[in-house]
């Protein structure tokens, strides 16, 4: 049977969160994030919610492209305006990690990796991403938008992506339904964002250890400048990850990491 959305049922799904009302379905669109960022700037309330079927011009971090065939995945992006200042933006992007892994293990029952700083994986292989975009002065937030892109049904990838991409289908051998998914990703999303306070960084930071096996006791290739390696030592109390290098401790502030 074919996986499509139903709004209604989506819609009344989320009564209790910021979204009730604000879901906004695309068949086809360039770019939900681009999309979401010119809503935001035109006004759009926060917790509105753009998601698409297929996006011709998907974009991950760093100018990286995100394949986003039609029936194939998730690709959704949440429009917020965050009480919390520019420099604490990071925990945004570390929460809506964690939301996505725990909407994931709910529907699946799977546990995922999770690469600092919002990499979702299965072993090595990567099934969903998160791109994080702002508007901000350096005192306050104007508005965020959450991108998140998920693979769920694809059987398999162009070879470029082959080695280093899976979907929620090749790791069980069946399909799931996107549904489901995003009702408990949006969910999710709203228990995080809603406790996301000064008081619960310690939280956040306690339970990302626990669920990633990248951020300690890892040899990885930091993609920041010209790169450098080292071993992952843990994330300072602002959530940055901290690699251990011949030259001393270095915390990663931009970038990513890979495994050496
Ligand atoms: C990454 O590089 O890992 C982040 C990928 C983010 C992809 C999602 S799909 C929905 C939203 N719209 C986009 O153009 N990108 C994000």
């Amino acid at each position: 049977m074919k996986d499509c959305f139903d709004l209604e049922a989506l819609d009344h799904a989320l009564e209790r969160t910021p979204f009730h009302g604000k879901l906004h379905f695309f068949p086809s669109i360039h770019s939900t994030n681009t999309h979401a960022l010119k809503q935001a700037e035109a006004g759009a309330p926060h917790g509105s919610v753009y998601f698409a079927e297929e996006q011709t011009a998907g974009r991950g971090r760093g100018a990286h492209h995100w394949s986003s065939p039609p029936g194939s995945g998730l690709y959704v992006s949440i429009l917020l305006r965050p009480q919390i200042p520019p420099a604490e933006v990071l925990w945004l992007s570390l929460a809506a990690g964690l939301a996505v892994r725990e909407a994931v293990r709910q529907v699946t029952s799977l546990e995922c990796d999770l690469r600092w700083p919002n990499d979702l994986l299965f072993g090595r292989r990567k099934f969903c991403g998160i791109l994080t975009e702002l508007n901000a002065e350096v005192t306050r937030i104007r508005h965020a938008v959450v991108g998140i892109g998920m693979n769920v049904q694809q059987e398999q990838f162009p070879p470029d992506l082959g080695d280093i991409a899976t979907s929620l289908r090749i790791e069980t051998g069946r399909s799931w339904p996107r549904q489901e998914l995003l009702i408990a990703l949006l969910q999710s999303l709203h228990r995080e964002i809603s406790g996301l306070s000064r008081e619960s960084a310690p939280a956040i930071l306690r339970r990302l250890e626990a669920a990633s096996s990248w951020v300690r006791g890892k040899h990885v290739r930091v993609e920041e400048g010209e790169g450098y390696w080292g071993v992952t030592e843990g994330l300072d109390p602002r959530g940055f990850l901290l690699v251990r290098t011949t030259e001393g401790v270095r915390t990663v502030y931009s970038g990513g990491v890979r495994e050496a």
